[in-house]
């Protein structure tokens, strides 16, 4: 089967975190005029689309993923002629924007909840889970991802009804079909406006098992792996798709938990039918151990290739997926993959230069193009993150631990406000976020770390990402080659080939803070071979025989 090319393969997107990107009005909290007085910067590092995170109405439990109405847009960030602006000024730079689309469930302040909730009558009742429980016990052994029963009793009607999130993010049943058809409604709303596609939230969650049966829960587990990939994810996905984007050549990108590699080929496919790509997590949750939320594992380099490596052969002539480290649920990689003291700069660029190079489209996250990094939360009180809160109140509840401090470091190893701190602009106060109070403290390195200062640094990780953009929108062999790894077992280095036609492409990745010897396996022939990147951490890259990698070396090059 020969693949499409549509314009979101080769696209590099950079996802923006409305709340954390840029504040026009001193209130602390970002907002869209904000983000339209950043266009240049965003034009100037060469990204090709903006994948905006929620800005609809929304009591902000989880920062927008709870939505109480799909069709304005929340008063913090602005209003819709501000949003029609964006979309327009974007569109003038050529640049698509991609919305976020929170489906799974809606806040419960969403008038179709408030409706269902009142009585077992409501026209809108059958829009959710809605069970009656046995004597005030919830229905089934179902744990909300952030602790505590995926079920809340609901004193009205008696009854419980199920979120797998938070208690004010209700899930919807996608088996009705009045649900389906207001939803597809929504997205076409938005797609009439002109925006370019959706990331679809938690998209894989929306088909529950038949008879919502008890989970067999073992350690650390929620339910979520028996509510993931249920019996009509494709069906309804294909059935949004055919309705929505597919027929406005809009890019559809699934957020998908708990996701293997034959599932993903059940979602994603070369036609307007199916979703353009998916988001899997198996890389980020290397280092996620079983138990509490923020429980912590060591990773080895050559489990990180196996997945990647499972990832990549998998997809191939099969679908397609996004390539990322960064978002706003996850820490900074650098902090987390890389080293953020002695080599922040190195290892920031390091992982750049794998995400640019692997088969699918990178989705940058902001402030990873600066090498921001983890800030440190030294109270509980500093903290936002709603799943953090909620997960540590209920260990405290439920006296699995004391108290926040006996799980701090760990927590500010985990916790997603990791990603969510503001973005810093300059050393000016709050790093130039905000003239204001900001909503969640700026990190403390903002005066070293800054896009004024990394914009003009020799070794600048901003020019490598902007460099990294452009090349890999010379070289197809980087988008559509195929990916062939290389020393499967070397404990320091990550090397692959990418090849298409006869071009062919190696990437020599050190992941790590020593030395490491670097031998080009036999089994790759070549005679010459030419730096296409590096990031510049030795004076001559150019040799590639018997090369001494130094701490966190990255370059990607052609060989003859
Ligand atoms: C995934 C989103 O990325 C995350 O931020 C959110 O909390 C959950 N889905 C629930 O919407």
């Amino acid at each position: 089967m020969s693949e499409r090319t549509p314009w979101w393969k080769e696209a590099t997107i950079y996802q923006i975190y409305p709340r954390s990107f840029n504040d026009s009005n001193g209130d602390g909290v970002g907002d869209i005029p904000g983000i339209v007085k950043k266009l240049d910067y965003l034009d100037e590092l060469g990204i090709d689309a903006v994948w905006l995170s929620p800005v609809y109405g929304s009591p902000d439990v989880d920062n927008g993923y709870d939505v109480s109405n799909y069709r304005e847009i929340a008063e913090e960030y602005g209003t819709m002629a501000d949003f029609d602006r964006l979309l327009d000024r974007l569109h003038n730079r050529g640049i698509k924007l991609i919305m976020d689309l929170v489906i799974n469930h809606t806040s419960d302040e969403h008038e179709w909840f408030v409706d269902a909730r009142q009585s077992i009558e409501s026209e809108y009742r059958e829009y959710y889970f809605w069970r009656p429980g046995n004597d005030d016990m919830p229905p089934n052994n179902w744990r909300s991802l952030w602790g505590g029963s995926a079920w809340t009793h609901d004193e009205a009607t008696g009854e419980h009804y199920l979120h797998l999130f938070h208690e004010k993010q209700a899930d919807l049943d996608w088996d009705n079909p009045d649900v389906r058809e207001d939803l597809f409604d929504i997205a076409n709303w938005w797609l009439d406006k002109g925006i370019d596609g959706f990331r679809l939230d938690s998209i894989n969650l929306i088909s529950k098992p038949d008879g919502l049966p008890d989970a067999d829960l073992k350690e650390g587990l929620t339910g979520l792996n028996v509510v993931a990939n249920g019996p009509q994810v494709a069906e309804h996905l294909q059935e949004f798709c055919r309705r929505t984007t597919g027929k406005h050549d809009a890019v559809t990108i699934g957020e998908m938990p708990e996701l293997s590699v034959e599932e993903a080929r059940r979602y994603v496919g070369d036609d307007d039918e199916n979703l353009s790509m998916l988001l899997n997590f198996e890389h980020v949750e290397l280092d996620r151990g079983t138990g509490a939320r923020w429980a912590a594992r060591d990773w080895t380099l050559p489990e990180l290739k196996e997945v990647v490596n499972r990832w990549q052969r998998g997809l191939e002539g099969e679908g397609w997926q996004g390539i990322y480290f960064n978002n706003h649920d996850q820490p900074r990689a650098v902090s987390r993959l890389g080293d953020d003291e002695t080599y922040r700069r190195e290892s920031a660029t390091m992982l750049a230069t794998m995400i640019f190079t692997l088969r699918g489209t990178p989705l940058l996250y902001q402030g990873e193009e600066i090498g921001m990094t983890n800030p440190r939360f030294e109270s509980f009180d500093e903290i936002r993150d709603i799943a953090t809160i909620r997960s540590v109140e209920h260990a405290v509840e439920t006296s699995a631990i004391s108290d926040f401090e006996e799980v701090k470091d760990l927590i500010n190893a985990r916790t997603r406000d990791n990603a969510r701190t503001p973005m810093q602009w300059s050393d000016a106060s709050n790093g130039g976020f905000t003239n204001g109070d900001p909503w969640i403290k700026v990190n403390d390195d903002y005066k070293d770390v800054n896009v004024t200062s990394e914009r003009d640094h020799p070794n600048s990780i901003w020019a490598h990402y902007r460099d990294l953009i452009a090349l890999r929108d010379q070289h197809s062999v980087l988008v559509y080659g195929k990916f062939r790894l290389l020393l499967p077992d070397h404990p320091q280095i990550f090397s692959y080939l990418r090849t298409l036609d006869d071009e062919r492409i190696l990437v020599v990745l050190n992941f790590s803070a020593e030395t490491a010897t670097f031998r080009v396996p036999d089994a790759v022939e070549y005679e010459e071979s030419e730096v296409l990147s590096h990031n510049g951490v030795r004076d001559d890259p150019s040799s590639l025989a018997g090369t001494d990698l130094e701490p966190y070396e990255a370059g990607i090059y052609r060989l003859l």
